[in-house]
């Protein structure tokens, strides 16, 4: 088992990261076995196909890795790093985007949303950005890649490009790549805003009070949960209940997910109350989640060259892994490496 996954140094971390990717890292590192190892890297590569502030990327990107080890990612165990310093990843970018096929690109839902009404406007780093995601997974071999359900779709066409690629240069019995599988929680791969309970929670939307961020103090948690969209019913008693009520389920599946109990068991508990008495007590369990993390989020800050030492340790230890399937790559294209 190999397990890679990344996340772009875009903005603060929330909830939606944490419940839908993060929490499932760390569970996931620390229950490895003999031979397993996790590979987690700051996409700082994805972050330029947007419009972006060259000084912010730099300190967003130590930021991120702090909050990664402030929610439990452990350098000692984990390799943790970022992608620009790893040439390999926009190297078998390259190679890959042979095989990738525009079709395949033209459907990827993310790049819709992005480029919006601009689409001629966009980067065309925005167009091939899953590309590169394909490299981040295939150059280490990656078997499990834990993430939340809006990159799914991008792990697909991982696999499909995979896929093709071993077809067409490589034999049956020595494939260049490894298939990955996307890993979702069953219940928080997708965590809503709090003021819409159609739209993902996300580091774009304008407004603050749709995402809870892990740094959020307790009382601005609090202001947060409690100004939350919701409707005037109570607490159905039973799931079947929440269908039509996205903003109640959204409510409900985040207090499942960080008590580790299921939607049917908190409305055990909570069937018939109103928002009134559920609210308050959605907010404490958050708070006491985000208590510790925020406290060694904001330690590690403080040291900004021990977060520098950990990103190039870790980008050395993911070079280390990536030679043999570069190798393989440019080898199999019938490509001579310099
Ligand atoms: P990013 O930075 O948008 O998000 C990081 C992780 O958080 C998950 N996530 C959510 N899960 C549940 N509910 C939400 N509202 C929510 N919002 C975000 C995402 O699914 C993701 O797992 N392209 C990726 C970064 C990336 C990557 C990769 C991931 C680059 N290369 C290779 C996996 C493998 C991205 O922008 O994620």
């Amino acid at each position: 088992m190999r397990v890679v996954s990344g996340i772009q140094p875009t903005g603060n971390l929330h909830l939606g990261n944490y419940l839908g990717a993060i929490r499932n890292w760390v569970r996931m590192q620390d229950n490895l076995g003999e031979g397993e190892q996790c590979l987690f890297f700051l996409a700082d590569l994805h972050a330029i196909s947007m419009p972006h502030e060259p000084t912010e990327l730099r300190r967003a990107t130590l930021e991120m890795a702090a909050a990664l080890v402030a929610c439990g990612i452990d350098p000692s165990r984990s390799v943790l790093f970022n992608q620009a310093q790893v040439h390999a990843h926009a190297e078998l970018q390259w190679l890959l985007n042979g095989t990738a096929r525009m079709g395949w690109l033209n459907r990827m839902t993310q790049f819709k949303d992005k480029s919006g009404k601009n689409r001629e406007g966009a980067s065309v780093a925005l167009f091939t950005y899953p590309v590169l995601q394909a490299a981040d997974v295939l150059l280490y071999q990656a078997t499990h890649v834990p993430v939340g359900e809006d990159q799914k779709q991008h792990l697909e066409l991982a696999r499909d490009i995979a896929q093709k690629f071993n077809n067409d240069f490589a034999t049956e019995d020595a494939p260049v790549f490894t298939l990955p599988e996307p890993i979702s929680p069953p219940q928080a791969a997708r965590i809503m805003s709090l003021r819409d309970g159609s739209k993902k929670m996300s580091k774009s939307d304008p407004s603050e009070m749709s995402r809870i961020e892990l740094a959020d103090d307790p009382d601005t948690v609090m202001k947060k949960i409690k100004k939350a969209k919701t409707d005037p019913e109570p607490l159905p008693s039973e799931a079947k209940g929440l269908e039509d009520r996205p903003e109640a389920l959204n409510l409900v599946t985040i207090y499942a997910a960080l008590t580790d109990k299921s939607v049917e068991d908190v409305l055990a508990d909570f069937g018939g109350e109103g928002f009134g008495k559920f609210k308050p007590a959605l907010g404490e369990v958050l708070v006491e989640t985000l208590r510790p993390i925020s406290e060694r989020f904001t330690g590690l800050l403080e040291d900004r060259e021990a977060l520098d030492a950990i990103l190039a340790r870790g980008a050395a230890q993911a070079r280390q892994i990536a030679v043999p399937t570069l190798d393989a790559t440019y080898k199999a294209l019938g490509l001579v490496r310099g």
